[in-house]
């Protein structure tokens, strides 16, 4: 177990992981518990690629989670979950409680037919049992898909079909601030495309009306009845596949990445420790949804591997009220806060009365993802919520890197407002210029790249490996590219400066350009689309969608177009706005340039650069036009 103290040790961990990466690791992965040690550290090629850490080893990464836990900390809170409600009584889950739920829950699963290497869909809200479920998929070695229960049916039995899922896991319906949504119906619409699908377990949540159809649907309560909370954790090798999580690219269809055991589990830990610097008995709060990586990594994994106490909170920054949050905080005694800009701009918005009430003084550590945090939210958090004295750590990660890259060590690294500071030890970015020579030195900017595999990487898009190496890659030869351009400053410090691709980051989640074009697309009589970001003063980027179509009813047909995208994507991808045009900017070769509809969706017209190049210059002048009228 490697923690770091100090910023001199700091720079003698990175400068001895990049001297020996191997050495390195290995001394990372000898504090955690092994079936059987691996044969070898690290064997890898960027080509295929192929990188595989640890193989020949062998583990169950819930024994590490929870089993080896037990002697020592059973009895220690796991995690305090807070419900949606404020009148809603909370839940406190021990490891030793966790533990015995998670091996029940693996022979139901066992009982219901599953096998190791199955994928198995978790459609839940967030209460213990995603958690539990998500573990004893770990430990009888199925791969769990988690869908974040804000997608569509339609979007829900893509992600089913694409990997073959046997069973899914779901519950009759969440609660979502004052909403509740029927997730089960959403399921019974999603399944009618999906005959992989052999069985449902139902969790029952909030006790909305579910039709359980014989054969196939079963409640989570009946199955865990008279069950052992014995369970022996299946042997799995160190490559083996942990999980797929699916995110969207420049192109309509959402990828599945594949995550492995072994790697993923020592980076969970490992980043989760030095980032926050973890201590014993601190409480942590991630506010993210399991949904989404940041709640696989920071909620369950990385926590739970370092034997911590953690928040789970199942409902919405601004309910019942905007100072939930704060209430939670003082009511835990929280310590380490991990949340995303949107959130923090969302509640900034609200007035500081909502912060007025609450003491905060147990806080030590703030933290920040999913987007690059704007100067004036990054000294809101410092000065309200900190009060100046919690260090902030500006994480950057992906998806696909599985945990945290590039970020400050709370306390130790020197902050910067708005930059991500320096890699952690066993991370080498670079940067690339558009032929892709690396760019050295500082004070530069480029695109961002990995030139050195890392433990927790990607390992394939599930069903489809040409297209994780066409993706990451290709665009650069022996460089993993994250798709992100980024700044180098004069002191060597990271700054994101955001995706260099066709993907849009809305509150701090990837939508593709691509998939909100095909959802448009689908609407009757739209003829042609074109989906581009724009600054959003909360979500960061909104979504601008320019549409030709043969409708007249103009007003109620912008209102069919964004019902007609939450239908097929879910309520995430939604457009902000909506233009209806006679024409697109494209090139001789018909090629939509983007570059200028973004610059008329952020309302900067004067500065639009060389259109010489379009087939129908005119066209520019006509979408300006619309866009002053429509205002
Ligand atoms: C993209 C990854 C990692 C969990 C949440 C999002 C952007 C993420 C930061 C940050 C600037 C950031 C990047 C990245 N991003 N964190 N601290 N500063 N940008 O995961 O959906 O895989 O999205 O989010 O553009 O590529 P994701």
């Amino acid at each position: 177990m490697l923690k770091i103290n100090s910023l001199e040790q700091y720079q003698s961990e990175y400068k001895r992981s990049v001297e020996n990466p191997e050495l390195f690791w290995e001394g990372i992965a000898e504090s955690f518990e092994w079936k059987k040690k691996w044969d070898k550290v690290l064997d890898w090629n960027f080509d295929e690629p192929n990188v595989k850490w640890f193989d020949g080893g062998q583990l169950n990464i819930t024994e590490n989670c929870l089993d080896r836990h037990l002697d020592s900390i059973g009895d220690k809170v796991a995690f305090h979950w807070v419900p949606n409600d404020v009148s809603e009584k909370g839940r406190k889950i021990s490891y030793r409680e966790l533990h015995a739920e998670v091996c029940k829950f693996s022979n139901v699963l066992t009982r219901n037919g599953i096998k190791k290497g199955d994928r198995v869909c978790l459609y839940m809200p967030m209460v213990p049992e995603l958690v539990i479920a998500v573990l004893a998929c770990a430990r009888v070695g199925a791969i769990h898909s988690v869908v974040f229960a804000g997608f569509s049916a339609q979007s829900l039995s893509d992600r089913i079909n694409d990997c073959n899922c046997n069973l899914v896991i779901t519950a009759d319906g969440a609660f979502r601030g004052a909403k509740t949504i029927d997730l089960k119906s959403i399921v019974d619409e999603s399944l009618l495309t999906c005959t992989s699908v052999k069985k449902v377990i139902v969790l029952e949540r909030t006790k909305t009306e579910a039709s359980m159809l014989a054969g196939r649907d079963v409640w989570w309560h009946d199955e865990m009845l008279n069950t052992s909370p014995n369970h022996q954790a299946e042997t799995m090798n160190s490559e083996d596949s942990l999980f797929i999580l699916y995110t969207s690219g420049s192109t309509g269809k959402p990828k599945g990445v594949v995550h492995s055991t072994a790697g993923y589990m020592i980076y969970a830990e490992y980043s989760f420790r030095n980032v926050f610097q973890y201590q014993a008995d601190d409480i942590f709060w991630c506010t993210a949804d399991i949904g989404w990586i940041t709640g696989h990594s920071y909620i369950i994994y990385g926590p739970l591997l370092a034997g911590a106490t953690s928040i789970m909170f199942e409902g919405v920054p601004t309910y019942p009220d905007a100072g939930r949050f704060w209430d939670i905080v003082d009511k835990y005694q929280v310590n380490l806060f991990y949340t995303a800009p949107t959130a923090i701009r969302a509640l900034q918005a609200k007035g500081l009365e909502y912060i007025k009430p609450y003491k905060l003084d147990t806080l030590k550590v703030l933290g920040t993802v999913g987007e690059p945090i704007n100067e004036e939210a990054w000294h809101w958090y410092n000065d309200e919520i900190g009060k100046g004295k919690c260090p902030i750590v500006d994480t950057w990660w992906q998806t696909e890197t599985g945990g945290i890259l590039i970020s400050p060590l709370a306390g130790i690294t020197p902050l910067k407002p708005t930059y991500a500071t320096l890699p952690l030890p066993g991370i080498q970015p670079c940067l690339v210029d558009s032929e892709g020579n690396e760019i050295l030195g500082n004070d530069v900017s480029g695109n961002l790249c990995v030139k050195y595999p890392w433990p927790s990487m990607i390992r394939t898009t599930y069903g489809d490996h040409e297209r994780c190496r066409q993706v990451y890659f290709s665009t650069y030869k022996g460089k993993y590219f994250t798709g992100d351009g980024c700044k180098r400053d004069e002191d060597g410090y990271y700054r994101i400066t955001g995706r260099v691709d066709d993907v849009i980051n809305v509150s701090g989640h990837r939508i593709g350009t691509a998939e909100v074009e095909d959802a448009i697309n689908t609407t009757d009589k739209v003829i042609e689309s074109a989906v581009v970001g724009f600054p959003h003063p909360i979500k960061g980027q909104g979504i601008f969608a320019f549409v030709i179509s043969s409708s007249s009813d103009n007003e109620n047909y912008i209102e069919e177009i964004r019902a007609q995208v939450t239908k097929v994507i879910g309520p995430i991808a939604k457009p902000d706005r909506i233009l209806l045009v006679d024409g697109l900017p494209k090139t001789r070769s018909g090629k939509i340039m983007r570059r200028i509809l973004r610059k008329i969706a952020s309302g900067e017209f004067s500065k639009m650069g060389d259109t010489s190049t379009l087939l129908d210059p005119a066209v520019v002048e006509h979408i300006c036009d619309v866009y002053s009228q429509e205002k």
